[in-house]
């Protein structure tokens, strides 16, 4: 007897289309309730030693677990890798048994922009140029002008 297996729907809706902030974003097409978990940042697990170096490469960001390794969403990466930086985030980037999922910080309307804090770290001084280089276009009020953590 023949069998298939079935997906299930997403649980939250989002899109991924331009934005207003840079290049495409992530768009939630449905009300998500603070605290819900929305989507996994997936992707290949390797030792930031094996990590492919992409720093002049602005779309793909490796994403650190405390164990020390990276998730490089080249591979088998999904739509939580467009999803932009904010210094007033409404999602933050929470790590669960070496996974990482984005969760809502307050409600977000339908409509909304999803947006979590880079809090970008590089292993250099940060000196104004480096702050420059990873600059942030958010738009907050409290924008600290750059995606680096300071
Ligand atoms: C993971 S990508 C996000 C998707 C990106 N918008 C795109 O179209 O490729 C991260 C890159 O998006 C850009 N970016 C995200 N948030 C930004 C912000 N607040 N200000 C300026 N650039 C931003 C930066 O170039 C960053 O390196
Ligand atoms: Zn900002």
């Amino acid at each position: 007897m023949p069998i298939k297996l079935k997906t299930r729907k997403r649980a939250v809706q989002i899109e991924v289309r331009q934005s207003g902030v840079h290049g495409r974003g992530v768009y939630t097409t449905q009300f998500i309730p603070k605290g819900m978990r929305i989507i996994e940042y997936t992707g290949e697990r390797v030792s930031w030693e094996a990590a492919p170096d992409k720093a002049n490469d602005p779309h793909t960001f490796n994403f650190g677990l405390e164990n020390g390794d990276v998730i490089n969403p080249e591979i088998g990466g999904n739509d939580a890798r467009w999803i932009n930086h904010s210094c007033n985030p409404n999602c933050e980037a929470i790590e669960e048994d070496d996974r990482i999922f984005i969760y809502a910080m307050r409600n977000i309307q339908a409509g909304e922009e999803l947006l979590y804090d880079y809090r970008m770290e590089i292993d250099e001084p940060i000196t104004e140029a480096a702050k420059k280089k990873f600059a942030c276009h958010c738009g907050a009020s409290n924008c600290r002008g750059t995606m680096l953590e300071l």
